[in-house]
């Protein structure tokens, strides 16, 4: 067990990085110590990048799979140029398009980075938050930061500092609170070493997005064919789920009320997954959670990881959620969801 600290940090301050909390968290990564911090789309665990016993200590604390590589961040050009080999123009266009922000960029690695952080493979996850409080930690410490999110391996990513506390207390040298996170999921994961451009993880900037911008992009096959591995390894894993069994249901209201009544003499709890639009709609669960606004899918994004925690401190058996349009945000929400739920959908 290690101390952790919480060093509470406004990200609208004047100066962030001469800030004493960046200087300390920032001085903490050069000594090869693991801190988090927040980001616009969740909480990330940062190491530097360049040294392997730091990285090491990241998987350790995450209880994270040596096999799924972790994502580099930066906050200027110059620190991307010296991660990978080539920076080709459709990888430039989204770069000017998209960064700062919610996007990843899956780059040909010129082996900079400790071997741990890209698992061994050729390429490198690369990424420019738009977090002030991520962007100050980054030029503080000089540092390219590996950072996963910051949960155990498996629970849901976290979008405020007492998840993440909740989950690493004891096991990292400390965290950053910048309060809660915007986006609420993930940044979505691009492949830029194929032709069209794949996505490897949908997230915060949409497929309609980034097409827009360049026009041909593909989805990885093996986020929906289980024939097929996923070309992100960390995909492949279960993940964000609840302790309760949680169960998709597309059919909607009508058929969540038959199916709590299916479990009436079963001496089960029920919780269901709803929004704001339907917060009343069922008097006879044991606890209904709602996630946000239906017709603001950027609002559902925004709570939905605190929502999937909060089910466990409702100490329900089974989850019935409501499902959502795959229209922009609304892709990587049921890509959650979906994990979330083992994949259990009923019709
Ligand atoms: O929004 C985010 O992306 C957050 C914040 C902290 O930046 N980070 C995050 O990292 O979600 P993580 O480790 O939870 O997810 C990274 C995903 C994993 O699925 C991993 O397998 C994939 O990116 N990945 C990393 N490097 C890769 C590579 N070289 N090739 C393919 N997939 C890669
Ligand atoms: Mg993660």
């Amino acid at each position: 067990m290690i101390e952790t600290q919480v060093w509470r940090v406004d990200p609208e301050a004047v100066d962030l990085e001469q800030t004493p909390q960046i200087k300390a968290a920032a001085e903490k990564l050069v000594r090869g110590e693991i801190v988090a911090f927040p980001t616009e789309t969740v909480y990330g665990l940062g190491g530097n990048a360049k040294l392997r016993d730091s990285v090491q200590k990241i998987y350790e604390a995450k209880g994270r799979p040596s096999d799924n590589p972790l994502i580099v961040h930066v906050a200027n050009l110059e620190q991307v140029r010296a991660l990978c080999t080539e920076i080709h123009p459709i990888a430039k266009k989204l770069i000017d398009t998209f960064w700062p922000g919610p996007l990843t960029l899956v780059l040909p690695s010129r082996g900079e980075v400790s071997n741990a952080v890209t698992a061994g493979l050729p390429t490198v996850a690369v990424r420019m938050p738009s977090h002030p409080v991520a962007r100050a930690l980054i030029l503080a410490s000089g540092l390219p930061i590996a950072a996963p999110s910051a949960n155990s391996s498996g629970r849901p990513s976290p979008t405020r500092a007492d998840h993440v506390f909740h989950d690493l207390d004891g096991k990292i040298a400390g965290i950053l609170d910048g309060g809660e996170t915007g986006v609420g999921v993930e940044s979505t994961v691009v492949d830029c070493t194929t032709t069209p451009i794949t996505i490897l993880r949908p997230g915060g900037i949409s497929k309609e997005k980034l097409i827009e911008a360049v026009g041909a992009v593909a989805d990885d096959p093996g986020l929906t064919r289980l024939d097929q591995t996923p070309k992100a390894p960390g995909m492949k894993y279960k993940h964000y789920a609840p302790e309760a069994m949680m169960y998709l249901v597309p059919a909607g209201k009508d058929r969540i009320h038959e199916l709590i009544a299916s479990q009436e003499n079963s001496g089960r709890t029920i919780g269901v997954l709803t929004t704001e639009e339907n917060r009343d709609s069922y008097p006879e669960a044991d606890a209904v959670l709602v996630c946000g606004k239906r017709s603001k899918p950027e609002t559902v994004a925004h709570h939905l990881f605190d929502v999937l925690r909060s089910f466990d401190q409702k100490k329900v058996d089974v989850i019935y959620s409501e499902t959502f349009s795959e229209n922009g945000i609304g892709k990587a929400v049921m890509n959650r969801l979906s994990k979330a739920a083992g994949g259990r959908v009923v019709d």
